[in-house]
């Protein structure tokens, strides 16, 4: 049977036949017979924006791979920073090729004493850290003029670096500015995750030792936020990407994204959800409350996942892992009780409505005593590398600016009245 389509104009009787490529149909080759008539994909539900060879993902089967390597295999056995080399250079780095990176990006890791002393600290003193990393990501640009260099290879690979290693250093300090304690400089004698826990929590002692299972746990949790495939921040920094602007303003358009509770805010909306809950007594009438249409069970559901979320199983048993060095989070049987509700309610399961990455982090996160609106920011340091990952990979790919089309349903054209006979 061909893999193909054909497609019929009713109004002329006209025919055309399409090839079903890699699981899609071109649509220029519809504009051939239908110039003019658009495609009308809110959200792009129906549609795929670019071919990609960087993750793959099978929302109906819960699988998730990174450069074709099951995510399950790289929470058990890689580290965050392996799992970046991975998504940027398409293969696994050997020994020389991972201590190259490494100290590459450990040389990277401080910023430039102007970010923070005249930029981070003119933030009014209750600004939301996630505000103040979007700006500040945006605001490197202008410590790097070089970044517009977008298709010199040795810039380009530069600012990657630049932006993998100094997240963390924005992140911790966004935090410090956040609470009013004095920034901590990186420890470049430190792994990429104890190096961060480092600049978050550090006070007088002359060096802070992370705890190696917290550090572990952080890390495996970078590498389940590494990359997400066409997510929302992607989509951004793909679009701003494609006017070729700097990576560092196409980052910050997709931290901006990132911010959003629909997308990086969602763990933040879970803790705040079960502590309103707050007893076990209490799911059910909250479950029922949501099922009548009283908000959404956040940390459930998703755009493409229509089974268990491949990463939340990870997360899952990381969080025990967690606990066992913070002691358990108080709201965990809450959501435990109100996975196993959901999970048994013909609501969820007929909408295939399962835990997301967001239902368990936010636990973990907090039982490591980073405050809610540290979450999205968490969730932005590792998504770099796939941000930067599909940047480079938009660049050298034959891309067109993104510029859709609309459906105009407005008022047809009308006369100017002047605003006294309005
Ligand atoms: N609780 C209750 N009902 C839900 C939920 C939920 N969390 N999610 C979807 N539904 C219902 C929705 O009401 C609709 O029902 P009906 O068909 O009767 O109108 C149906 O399920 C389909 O929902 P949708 O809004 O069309 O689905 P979507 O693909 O547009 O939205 C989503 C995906 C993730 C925004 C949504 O599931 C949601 O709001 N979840 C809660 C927030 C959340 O956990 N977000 C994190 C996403 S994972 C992290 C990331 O990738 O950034």
């Amino acid at each position: 049977m061909a893999e193909s389509i054909t497609i019929t104009d009713n109004r002329t009787g006209e025919s055309l036949e399409v090839p079903i490529l890699n699981g899609g149909v071109a649509a220029s080759e519809w504009s051939k017979l239908l110039p003019g008539v658009w495609f009308y994909d809110p959200g792009f539900m129906s549609t795929a924006v670019c071919e990609s060879a960087i993750t793959y993902l099978d929302g109906e089967a819960g699988v998730l791979r990174y450069r074709g390597y099951p995510i399950e295999q790289l929470a058990e056995h890689s580290t965050y920073l392996e799992v970046a080399y991975l998504l940027l250079n398409g293969e696994l780095p050997d020994t020389a090729q991972f201590d190259d990176w490494r100290r590459e990006v450990t040389m990277h890791t401080f910023i430039h004493e102007n970010v923070r002393k005249r930029f981070l600290d003119g933030f009014h003193y209750d600004a939301h850290p996630m505000g103040m990393l979007v700006s500040a990501v945006a605001a490197l640009s202008t410590f790097y003029l070089d970044a517009k260099d977008i298709f010199d290879p040795l810039s380009r690979a530069k600012q990657i670096t630049r932006l993998i290693a100094k997240m963390p250093t924005l992140a911790a300090a966004a935090h410090r500015f956040s609470v009013g304690m004095p920034f901590v400089y990186p420890d470049n004698s430190l792994d990429f995750a104890s190096n961060f826990l480092s600049m978050m929590w550090k006070v007088a002692e002359p060096r802070f030792e992370a705890d190696p299972a917290l550090a572990r746990a952080l890390d495996i949790l970078f590498i389940l936020h590494a990359d997400h495939e066409q997510n929302c921040s992607t989509t951004a920094m793909r679009v701003v990407g494609s006017a070729h602007a700097d990576p560092y303003s196409a980052c910050a358009a997709a931290c901006a994204a990132l911010y959003g509770p629909r997308h990086g805010g969602a763990n933040e909306a879970v803790i705040r959800m079960l502590t309103e809950i707050g007893n076990l007594d209490n799911v059910p009438a909250f479950v029922e409350g949501v099922k009548a249409g009283n908000g959404r069970l956040q940390g459930f559901g998703h755009r493409v996942y229509k089974s268990y979320d491949p990463r939340a199983k990870i997360i899952k048993r990381t969080a025990d892992q967690v606990f066992a060095v913070t002691g358990k989070n108080p709201l965990l049987d809450i959501a435990l009780k109100l996975e196993e509700i959901a999970l048994s309610d013909d609501y969820f399961v007929s909408r295939k409505l399962y835990p997301n990455v967001d239902f368990y982090s936010g636990l973990i996160y907090q039982a490591m005593g980073f405050p809610l609106e540290m979450f999205p920011v968490l969730f932005a340091i590792p998504r770099t590398a796939g941000w930067l990952a599909h940047w480079q990979e938009l660049l050298d790919q034959d891309s067109r600016i993104a510029r859709p089309r609309q459906l105009y349903v407005g008022t047809d054209e009308r006369e100017y009245v002047p605003v006294e006979r309005r």
